[in-house]
């Protein structure tokens, strides 16, 4: 990038990404990048999530980076793109919080990081699934009371049973290939089904009524608001675990819990919620919940909540700061970035 930003900046000026919602290891691993890239681009690293009071932040720089839960509807996107802001650089692969139509109207473009470590994910999947089946998170707490008994710690083995996986993308297919190895029967849908899997594709209702647990692992779409409701949880079989790792918005959360009620669902593991943008990535603990879905979700023995960190590993972060990266620079030179969704 000697001969930098050609395409439409000031050659002497440095690409300046105003950086939204960062945390002390976007730092680290961004920072790193930056270092090891040799790269010109400039970080300017703020607390605040992106919505439409603090756009002003973005102020004198070419980009924003923002992640999962800062807002980017076309309010907000107006007002950066009324400061000159003409990149917004997502530092993650949905990009369902975007308003696309809105960035281009505005002539901003937007890009992603589509695939960091599907790993990461399909292996956060397992992991929620086993705590919640084996309950091996109540057991912990238990023998740090001092408290040996075996009573409510009952499982299942998941060798031999009907897995149900909705979405066989990057992630999905991943998750596919861990359960086969467990020595699951893997059915799957999917409009687009991956033939060279080996996974029997069912419809979306027969997947409900044949398994055993069911991971959602497709991304929010206007088909996939909601997924997961009433009628769908109706279509269970009496005490289904379910998983989703995906979107909160996948889950009609109220649906669940009337579900976790009736015992129709056995379990559930989230590491996604609906509301989740008022709560996750935050230290809440000194204060009241005010949202009573989620308090209410937090009250279950059989509801295991992590708060949106299957993504969250060393492989995970670096793959996500070099993408960005590279995304800015290609914008910066050629007025395209790397992985763009509008
Ligand atoms: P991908 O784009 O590679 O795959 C998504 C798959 O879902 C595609 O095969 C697509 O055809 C399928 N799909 C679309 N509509 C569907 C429907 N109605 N029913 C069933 N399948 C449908 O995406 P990837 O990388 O596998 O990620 C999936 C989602 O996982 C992302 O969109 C994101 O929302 C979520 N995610 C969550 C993370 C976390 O930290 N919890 C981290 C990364 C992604």
């Amino acid at each position: 990038m000697s001969s930098a930003y050609p395409h439409q900046f000031d050659e002497r000026a440095p690409f300046r990404v105003a950086f939204f919602s960062t945390k002390r290891y976007d730092r680290t691993s961004f920072s790193g990048a930056l270092t090891a890239l040799k790269s010109p681009v400039v970080f300017e690293f703020l607390e605040a999530r992106l919505e439409v009071h603090s756009a002003s932040a973005a102020a004198g720089c070419h980009a924003v980076c923002a992640f999962v839960n800062d807002d980017l509807s076309a309010a907000v996107l107006e007002q950066l793109a009324a400061q000159g802001v003409r990149l917004v650089l997502l530092r993650c692969a949905g990009f369902n919080h975007v308003d696309l139509d809105a960035a281009r109207r505005l002539g901003l473009r937007v890009a992603r990081v589509p695939e960091y470590s599907p790993h990461a994910v399909a292996e956060h999947t397992l992991a929620l699934l086993l705590t919640l089946i084996r309950k091996t998170h109540r057991a912990h707490a238990r023998v740090r009371e001092g408290n040996f008994e075996l009573d409510g710690l009952l499982g299942f083995d998941l060798f031999g049973k009907t897995v149900g996986v909705v979405g066989t993308g990057r992630i999905g297919r991943c998750v596919v290939n861990l359960f086969k190895g467990l020595g699951c029967d893997v059915v799957a849908h999917d409009p687009m089904p991956d033939p060279g899997l080996g996974v029997r594709y069912v419809t979306l209702g027969e997947l409900l009524s044949s398994s055993r647990v069911v991971l959602l692992q497709c991304p929010l779409t206007a088909q996939t608001h909601h997924l997961v409701n009433a009628q769908s949880l109706a279509r269970l079989q009496r005490g289904t675990i379910l998983v989703n790792t995906s979107r909160g918005a996948v889950v009609d959360t109220p649906a669940a819990i009337a579900a976790l009620k009736s015992g129709q669902l056995g379990g559930l593991a989230i590491d996604v919620y609906e509301e989740e943008a008022e709560l996750f990535f935050d230290d809440h603990s000194g204060e009241v919940i005010a949202d009573d879905v989620f308090a209410r979700l937090t009250t279950f023995p059989n509801v295991l909540i992590t708060a949106h960190q299957a993504f969250f590993t060393e492989e995970a972060l670096s793959a996500i700061a070099q993408t960005t990266l590279a995304n800015a620079e290609a914008f910066a030179v050629r007025g395209e970035p790397l992985h763009a969704v509008a």
